[in-house]
Formats: structure tokens, sequence, C-alpha cells
């Protein structure tokens, strides 16, 4: 129930329930991933089940496929879509000019192929994911297994002539293995503490081999929902140089927050 939510949940829910009213009819509509996209997910099913909103979702993780299906929002593959409306996605940390870091759920790849197919993406947080500078979170890296350990040395080498304030690199692991993305690559861990220029790390990070994608999202997404645990809602449209205040009201359906496991 709404009422036995933390704070941070709140935050993400609010954000989460601001977001979807971006959403209309025959939208196509690309799914985040992780805690806060869940919260996106399940709000639209609840769209869908009581307004008959017509929409089709394309999923960013297997998890987040199964969340869809479960809660009644049809889903399709990106190449069934094409191109996307709207892309509405969580993050690991946002600045000022919003970029990015994303991929803390290890689904970075999809998600940036799915955010960069859209019109318009939509990013929903709560407060704490502000920054002044991205780094403090550790950038995902999506690399190929092939080699793996030799990448890790070229983006360690590589790190030693940008501006960070750390440089150490780790694989995330699942147990005693390395973690294993949708993708069937590996997720690389930047540990950097702060990024002088995202741009340019963005930049060349992708040229070293093995290398897939980065989890930096430079000019990808154009409005940021920052919610906050009294209900609380920020829009901030970076291409309109808006920035507004919302208040949402914790009223959602019982289902909404049963079996939350994401
Ligand atoms: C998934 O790979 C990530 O990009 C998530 O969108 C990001 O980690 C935010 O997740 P939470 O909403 O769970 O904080």
């Amino acid at each position: 129930m709404a009422a036995d939510l933390s704070p941070i949940d709140k935050a993400k829910f609010v954000a989460a329930k601001r977001a979807v009213g971006f959403v209309e009819n025959g939208m196509k509509v690309g799914l985040g991933t992780g805690s806060t996209a869940a919260w996106m997910v399940r709000c639209l099913g609840e769209r869908v089940r009581e307004e008959g909103l017509k929409i089709v979702g394309v999923p960013t993780s297997t998890r987040t496929a199964e969340l869809a299906r479960a809660v009644g929002v049809k889903i399709v593959s990106l190449d069934e879509a094409k191109w996307l409306d709207i892309t509405i996605d969580g993050a690991d940390e946002v600045d000022q000019n919003l970029a990015l870091i994303k991929g803390g759920g290890a689904a970075l790849l999809q998600e940036k192929i799915v955010a960069t197919a859209s019109d318009q993406m939509i990013v929903i947080a709560d407060a704490a994911k502000e920054v002044q500078q991205l780094g403090a979170f550790p950038l995902p890296i999506e690399v190929i297994p092939f080699g793996w350990q030799t990448t890790k040395a070229l983006v360690e080498e590589t790190l030693e002539s940008l501006d960070v304030l750390a440089r150490e690199v780790t694989v995330r692991m699942n147990g005693d293995r390395p973690l294993v993305t949708d993708e069937s690559n590996y997720i690389l861990d930047l540990h950097l503490r702060r990024i002088g220029n995202p741009r340019q790390m963005a930049l060349i990070l992708n040229q070293i081999p093995g290398v897939v994608e980065n989890g930096l999202f430079i000019d990808i997404c154009d409005i940021l929902v920052i919610g906050h645990g009294d209900g609380r809602v920020t829009v901030r449209d970076i291409n309109a140089g808006s920035e507004t205040d919302d208040h949402i009201q914790f009223s959602p359906s019982d289902n909404i927050f049963s079996n939350l496991d994401d």
C-alpha cells in the first residue's frame, strides 16, 4: 500500500506517475529498466486497464518485458516498432545539462538504443540522482566477453589521459562469475569519482575494441521528472528551457503496489 512505501519509493512512484501523463493513445513507448522504471510500467499498465489507453511498449530488458506483460502493456520489438514516440527510463545520475549515467541495472545497451530511437526521452528519478558533476556513481560500460581482460587493461590505459579523479575498473559479478547482460556481454564498472568531460569520455570509450557501449547518455534526455517523498514533482524540459512543479496524490489501486520485485 502507498502508506507503507519508503520516502524514496514514493519519490520514484510520483516521478513515474507524472511521466506516464506524457503518454497518449497510439504511441509507441520505450520502457526503461530499474526500480523507477518498474513504477512507470505499473502506472502505464494501470492506464491501459482503467482508461483503455492503446499503446505498444518496447522493453529495454527481459525483466521489463516480463513486468509489462504482467501488467497488461502490449510489447513489441524495436524492429517491429522501428521508431518510438517516447521513452521513459530511470537514471543513476543526472547533471544540469541532463547528461546521464545509466547502466546500474546492466541494461545500458538496449536502453541507449531504444532512447536514441525515440522522438523524446523522459528520465524519471528521485532527487538524490541529481548531481553537479557526473562520476560519483561508477560508470558502467558493456564489453564483449572475448578478451575482456585485455579490453579492461585498454580502458585503464585510456583513463590515464582523461580528466577523472579515480581510475579503478572492476568487472561486475554475479556470484563468482561475471554478470552476463541480456546481450550476452559483460559489464565493467569505472570508479572515477568525477568525470571532467563526459562528452569526450563517451566518445573515447566507444573507440576501444571490445567496448560495445558506455553508460553516458549525452544529448539524449529531453525531459527530467524529479520526484520527492512528499508527492512533489519537478518537470524540467531542456528544449523548452522550462521548469514546472506539480503534486501527485498517492491514490493508485492496490494492485499497483503488489509483487514488487524490481
Ligand atoms: C538500468 O540499467 C539502469 O540504467 C537504470 O535505469 C538505472 O540504474 C536506475 O535504476 P533505479 O531506478 O533502480 O535507480
